[in-house]
């Protein structure tokens, strides 16, 4: 990708220099669990985490590609654990949360990263449930499923950082033909924010990363919508990386407050309206 097609594609889904010495200070000697870490935003994340003296356990479904990264990170001199899992089949889940449990005693940051997309037409979908389904349980179920398996471990620590990566599709208003993607990832969104919300005196902390269109495997098929060149791998790792440092809060398109705020304004109006017609109407 050229210099001018990355600079747009970073002021226009945001861009996080990494502060090197800060990330080594969140990561040192830490335990952190990258799911997705096989392929794309996951496999690069992962590679910088080891790369700052994190120990980086490695989860997807590709036991090859998960071996391979483990192998390269530890000639670097990094630690990094490979654990063969489908985080669609809640027994795998588990055991990796046992073994997690077991063998390493803590989880200090959890990157949840996994996740598939779909982009099809209602009337090709009809047939199609088994989409849905799939979509479900790899961007919320799973997921879901991990962090409670999980989070009596962090809080038995005395805390630790839960890292969502999102999407900004999340934080626009509902899509044509993305609607299964959309509800899923904005399920999970949702659902850890609400549960964060509980778990503040536990010391548990959430990170949310709303990525835009970043250059993998998943967004591969759908490069005919790319009215903008889409975010470089490395620039979408540094925004997960930055979250890290930062520890709370959302990192994604500096638009999206204005989005939020035009909406809440919409919602407040609406609400507004409909008490004054239902008082009226009474
Ligand atoms: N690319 C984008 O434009 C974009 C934009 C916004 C947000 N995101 C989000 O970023 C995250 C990573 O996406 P990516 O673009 O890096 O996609 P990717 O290159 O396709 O990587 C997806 C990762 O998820 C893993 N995965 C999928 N199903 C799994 C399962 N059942 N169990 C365990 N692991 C599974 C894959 O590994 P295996 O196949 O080896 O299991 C792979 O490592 C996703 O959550 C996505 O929603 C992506």
């Amino acid at each position: 990708m050229g210099v001018a097609k990355r600079t747009v594609s970073r002021l226009f889904y945001g861009y996080r220099r990494v502060n090197e010495r800060g990330l080594a200070r969140a990561v040192t000697g830490k335990t952190v669990l990258v799911t997705g870490a096989s392929h794309g935003i996951g496999r690069a994340t992962a590679r910088k985490l080891a790369a700052a003296g994190a120990h980086v356990v490695l989860v997807a479904r590709s036991q090859h590609h998960l071996d391979d990264l483990a192998a390269e990170i530890t000639a670097d001199g990094g630690a990094a654990i490979a654990l063969r899992t489908n985080l669609t089949d809640f027994d795998e889940v588990d055991n990796l949360t046992k073994y997690v449990r077991d063998e390493f005693g803590r989880v200090d940051i959890l990157v949840s990263n996994a996740g598939k997309s779909v982009r099809r037409a209602i009337h090709d979908s009809y047939d199609r449930f088994h989409e849905h389904q799939s979509l479900i349980n790899i961007n919320y179920l799973g997921p879901v499923k991990l962090t409670l398996g999980l989070l009596p471990l962090m809080r038995a620590h005395g805390g630790g950082l839960l890292v969502n990566v999102a999407t900004f599709a999340t934080r626009l208003p509902p899509w044509p033909r993305w609607a299964g993607y959309q509800a899923s990832k904005s399920a999970f969104d949702i659902w850890l924010r609400g549960t964060v919300a509980e778990l503040r005196q536990d010391g548990i902390r959430l990170a949310t990363v709303y990525p835009g269109f970043v250059d993998t495997r998943m967004s591969a098929p759908t490069a005919h919508l790319r009215r903008l060149p889409p975010l470089h791998l490395d620039d979408a790792a540094n925004l997960v990386c930055a979250a890290i440092v930062r520890g709370r809060g959302n990192i994604g398109p500096r638009w999206i407050p204005l989005i939020d705020g035009a909406a809440g304004l919409c919602q407040d109006i609406a609400s507004r309206v409909a008490t004054t017609a239902h008082r009226h109407m009474a």
